[in-house]
């Protein structure tokens, strides 16, 4: 890989996040700023992305589909998932991301060089990480990716309010069209979350010395914050209740925010109830729980 002096890099990862930040387009436009993005927002997508995948690990998926692939994180992430996983076929539009995804990936995958919306071959698992975003026919790609997905549909977009936006507009269609949902909803009514605030989650991003030059700041870690959506072609209710924000732990008690049976509820667990307790307090913003 190219070496590139750190401060030129540097600037190209100011520009980059500027960009993504406010929706400036074209995100990428110099070499610099591909070698930004392997290096910084690479680790925090693979990180998203695992742990969304993370939520569908009891499928069985052996053929992939990934559109909108960048570098190729989303088959990466998969491999260390699904461990039956034999085919995979990442479609990107921009050939440089291609160019870098042949040099971080050595599996057998076909790489299409095309721009989506087009027609879709069946797979068991279709992906859009971090893309419908940038998609100008976002609602036809969602139809596209979802008469190709013979087993789940899996959209992922950064957890801010305009991310949080377009999952529940494909969300809203997807159940319109039989869809069941996997994760993280554990309920198929409208979602509950009102007013300013919006459903996301974090992924835990352990930072390299390159990263945390790159990017201001001493911590060992950053959280990269998503909003997601798995849904799946067999007819199942989810069930149980999901952690929608950070529990907060206080002395003898612990509280948690729920989205359960379509209703944001607040459950305060004492040390009286001691198993419930003890399991309340190993829980983390994002997981599932029977509460
Ligand atoms: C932010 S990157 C995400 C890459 C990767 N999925 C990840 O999670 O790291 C978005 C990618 O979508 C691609 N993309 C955007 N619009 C596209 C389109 N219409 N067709 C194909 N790829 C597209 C971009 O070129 C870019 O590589």
């Amino acid at each position: 890989m190219k070496e590139i002096p750190l401060p030129q890099l540097r600037k190209a990862a100011e520009e980059l996040s500027e960009r993504y930040r406010t929706g400036k387009k074209p995100y990428l436009t110099s070499e610099d700023h591909y070698y930004a993005y392997l290096a910084v927002r690479f680790p925090a997508t693979l990180a998203a992305i695992t742990r969304v995948l993370q939520e569908a690990n009891h499928f069985s998926i052996e053929t992939m589909l990934d559109l909108g692939a960048g570098p190729g994180t989303g088959w990466i992430a998969a491999k260390t998932i699904f461990a039956g996983l034999k085919k995979g076929t990442l479609i990107e539009a921009d050939p440089r991301f291609i160019a870098l995804g042949k040099q971080q990936i050595e599996d057998l995958v076909v790489w299409k060089q095309e721009k989506l919306p087009c027609t879709l071959e069946p797979h068991d698992l279709v992906l859009l990480s971090y893309s419908l975003g940038e998609m100008p026919q976002a609602d036809k790609v969602i139809e596209e990716a979802w008469k190709a997905a013979q087993k789940l549909l899996i959209v992922i977009e950064p957890g801010t309010p305009g991310g949080y936006a377009r999952i529940i507009r494909v969300r809203t269609w997807l159940l319109s069209q039989g869809a069941s949902i996997v994760a993280p909803c554990p309920h198929q009514l409208p979602c509950p979350m009102q007013g300013s605030d919006w459903c996301h989650f974090p992924a835990r991003v352990e930072r390299t010395k390159l990263h945390k030059q790159l990017k201001s700041g001493t911590l060992g870690f950053e959280d990269e914050k998503f909003s997601y959506l798995i849904v799946s072609k067999d007819k199942k209710e989810p069930t149980g209740a999901r952690l929608v924000a950070a529990p907060k732990i206080g002395k003898g008690h612990v509280q948690l925010t729920l989205c359960t049976e379509g209703k944001i509820v607040q459950k305060t667990v004492t040390q009286k109830e001691k198993d419930l307790y003890k399991r309340s307090r190993k829980l983390s913003w994002g997981d599932k729980t029977t509460h």
